[in-house]
């Protein structure tokens, strides 16, 4: 079995944000980050503990992932999502979030253990795919029709 102390050096060395958040009536309130998470979004431990973590959507917060979150978290199920976070200079980033819920002894959901990626570059340079996909798709409709027109 491994000692307490070690899995939390093992925590705090990974590059993964994780937290853990607890059930408060409708909100998960933080109540333990590491320092991956301090990281990826520029808070201290002490500036988040306590709260819920979707203070750092700001105003991004039409995300049709943030609703699938929210059922999830009401279903008791894990859920894996990405979507658009602000660090706390206000610079955004894409944040791959996975969340599984944790039952206590008595069986009661209490606890939420969130994973933290920062996939922006990912996110990024599929954006920019479907975009030169996008124009590809034009420039070849416009040589098609070009190609028509000089045949008739
Ligand atoms: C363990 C855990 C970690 C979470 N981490 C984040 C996060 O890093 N970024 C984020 O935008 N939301 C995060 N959330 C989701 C929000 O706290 C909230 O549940 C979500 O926005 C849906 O609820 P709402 O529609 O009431 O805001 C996390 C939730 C849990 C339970």
């Amino acid at each position: 079995m491994i000692n307490a102390k070690l899995l939390q050096r093992m925590i705090d060395a990974s590059t993964d944000g994780i937290v853990v958040a607890e059930q408060e009536g409708d909100d998960t309130i933080l109540i333990y980050v590491n320092a991956a998470f301090e990281r990826i979004t520029g808070y201290t431990a002490n500036e988040v503990l306590y709260r819920d973590c979707r203070f750092l959507q700001q105003n991004a917060r039409d995300q049709p992932a943030r609703e699938r979150i929210r059922q999830a978290i009401k279903e008791g199920r894990p859920c894996r999502e990405i979507l658009l976070n602000y660090r706390k200079d206000g610079s955004t980033f894409w944040n791959e979030l996975s969340i599984t819920p944790v039952y206590n002894e008595a069986d009661q959901l209490k606890y939420f253990i969130g994973i933290q990626n920062d996939v922006s570059r990912q996110v990024e340079a599929e954006q920019r795919a479907a975009q030169l996909e996008q124009q590809l798709a034009e420039a070849l409709a416009r040589i098609n029709v070009l190609e028509s027109d000089q045949r008739s």
